[in-house]
């Protein structure tokens, strides 16, 4: 039952044609407590048209309206207040969910179609940022939203596994490396030849040369240099799939900038044809000024490729292989200046889905108070803090729950959906400063607080026992329940506002508002009394817990069933 669409269409026979239908609907407005009704109907601007009092136009809808079906329609001054059904609509509302379960919510909008997005993306022979964890998190989560919309996401890993770094890579490895080090601890290594071949690279110039030389063989195929950049890569993609594992993320490609290199003769060949390449001091540059923005370059004067280079082979390979409906880059708001270019070239040269290319930037994360850079030699280890926050899971559990079974589980859940959940909360493109402590507090808006609700929901179950849900008709009349119906209601129009924004955090301040009216609800009612209405109340805690699940796993947050 869709009282909105019950609303507008009461409405719409009253004002007789003076509205449409969808100028009704976009005018309804939710009173703040439902005391003063479930939905609202402001009659100002109808009164601008009408030329008559907004008390006036209130009283007299509201004398033509059908009530049937409502409760009561109440005016209080400009305002039409429509008090639903309460019975019909939470028997309705609840029949729904604990028929539907886990696809409660689902809708079929975006048709199957293809969504490339491009997340994670970390680069080979660095450490996996926190920037890097944003974009994991951010584009896993819009992966299940777009899922739950009827798209078809593809999660692709633009592996930053390519450019003249390597290199200098293979340069300090063959001066200073050596193969045990590296097989121990990859990166870390790794990033150790690095800084000590820019530091010794100042007062020994000769050391470039070496590293060009060894990047043009890399580039035309030798093979002592590709055996050394593939272990690189490996070892390194090895390092991010246990990250990857501990967040429970998958990809559906690893094609990283280097999958590309066999692509970008034709990416120059069409800038050609069409005309775009201009040179400039020797390089080669597509002109943007009419979009207001630098020249992209595209080939160097020597020739070399460079990371927009790839990433026009990359938008045109995603165009030919998925024909996509949407084209995500989940990437930090730093970028954003460079993915305008990046379209503006692919529009230049007819590439189908530039039009659809959309950048889905973020914020910057600080941890602790504690600004995040490679250079400064300040990295936040990735790993550390997902490490640090399943230890503090741990030990909470351990005050709090010294019984529980399988604490170490529960605690990583616990723990890493603390940090995923602590992310997602905020709207991705604002700034955060990330206080882990704050993070995992079981109270308050946090991850630990909605899993914690969602133990509780179903340790009432538990409890319960055999109580068939589904037979009683799940009326329920209790008044302090009614908040939680009409929340559990909203999931699906959630569900649809998170895909339109590509906004995980839609998902996650329902998720939490939906714990909030549950505790409360719980705080006030006593649930597990014998008595007539013990089913429903039951099917109310079983539809919370249910929904309470889906919004977390529609984060990547794991929701336990005791904690
Ligand atoms: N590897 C890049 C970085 O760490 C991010 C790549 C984003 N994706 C892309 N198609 N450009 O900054």
């Amino acid at each position: 039952m869709d009282y909105k669409q019950k609303v507008t269409a009461a409405l719409a026979t009253a004002l007789d044609g003076q509205l449409t239908a969808d100028e009704i609907s976009a005018k309804l407005e939710r009173p703040k407590t439902s005391d003063k009704g479930d939905m609202a109907f402001p009659t100002f601007t109808l009164a601008k048209v009408l030329h008559r009092a907004p008390q006036q136009i209130a009283q007299d809808l509201a004398e033509k309206l059908d009530q049937t079906g409502f409760e009561k329609v109440e005016v209080v001054g400009p305002y039409l207040n429509f008090f639903f059904d309460k019975g019909a609509y939470s028997e309705d509302t609840l029949n729904t969910v604990l028929t539907d379960g886990a696809s409660y919510g689902q809708n079929e909008a975006g048709n199957g179609g293809n969504v490339p997005i491009d997340m994670s993306s970390p680069n080979i022979a660095k450490p996996m940022s926190m920037g890097h964890l944003r974009s994991t998190v951010i584009g896993n989560s819009i992966a299940e939203i777009l899922t739950k919309n009827g798209y078809h996401p593809i999660k692709d890993n633009h592996l930053g596994d390519w450019g003249t770094q390597f290199g200098k890579l293979i340069t300090a490895y063959k001066l200073w490396g050596n193969e045990a080090d590296v097989k121990a601890d990859p990166i870390n290594k790794l990033v150790e030849y690095y800084v000590r071949f820019h530091k010794e690279d100042v007062d020994k110039p000769e050391l470039d040369d070496t590293a060009r030389e060894w990047f043009k063989k890399l580039e035309d195929g030798d093979e002592e240099a590709h055996h050394l950049w593939e272990w690189f890569r490996e070892a390194s993609l090895q390092e991010f799939n246990d990250v990857y594992d501990e967040l429970g993320v998958k990809f559906d490609t690893y094609n990283g900038e280097a999958f590309y290199n066999d692509k970008l003769a034709e990416v120059v060949q069409i800038l050609k044809d069409k005309n775009l390449l201009v040179e400039s001091q020797g390089a080669q540059v597509v002109d943007l000024s009419k979009y207001d923005l630098n020249p992209a370059l595209i080939l160097k004067s020597d020739g070399a490729s460079l990371y927009i280079t790839r990433d026009i082979a990359t938008a045109l390979y995603r165009d030919r292989t998925y024909a996509p409906a949407k084209n995500l880059y989940v990437v930090g708001s730093e970028q954003t200046y460079y993915f305008k270019q990046l379209k503006a070239v692919l529009q230049e040269m007819g590439v189908k889905s530039a039009d659809n290319l959309q950048h889905v930037p973020f914020g910057l994360i600080t941890v602790d108070g504690k600004k995040l850079s490679t250079r400064s030699g300040r990295i936040i280890l990735l790993a550390k803090v997902l490490e640090e926050s399943v230890k503090l899971a741990g030990e909470e559990i351990d005050e709090k729950n010294p019984d529980l079974p399988n604490k170490a589980e529960v605690a990583r859940q616990v723990g890493v959906g603390a940090i995923v959940f602590g992310d997602l909360k905020n709207e991705r493109t604002n700034n955060i400063d990330f206080v882990l402590a704050d993070q995992l507090k079981f109270e308050g808006e946090t991850g630990p607080y909605v899993q914690y609700s969602h133990a509780r929901a179903e340790s009432i179950l538990r409890k319960a026992g055999k109580v068939d849900v589904q037979a009683a008709g799940n009326q329920i009349d209790d008044p302090e329940a009614w908040d939680t119906i009409k929340t559990l209601a909203d999931f699906p129009a959630i569900v649809k506002m998170a895909c339109a924004e590509l906004e995980p955090s839609v998902i996650a301040k329902y998720a939490i508002r939906l714990a909030k009216t549950f505790n409360k609800y719980y705080a006030h009612s006593k649930i597990l009394t014998e008595d007539a209405e013990l089913p429903a109340r039951l099917a109310l805690v079983k539809a919370v817990s249910t929904v309470l699940k889906e919004s977390l796993r529609l984060l990547g947050v794991q929701a336990p069933d005791e904690m």
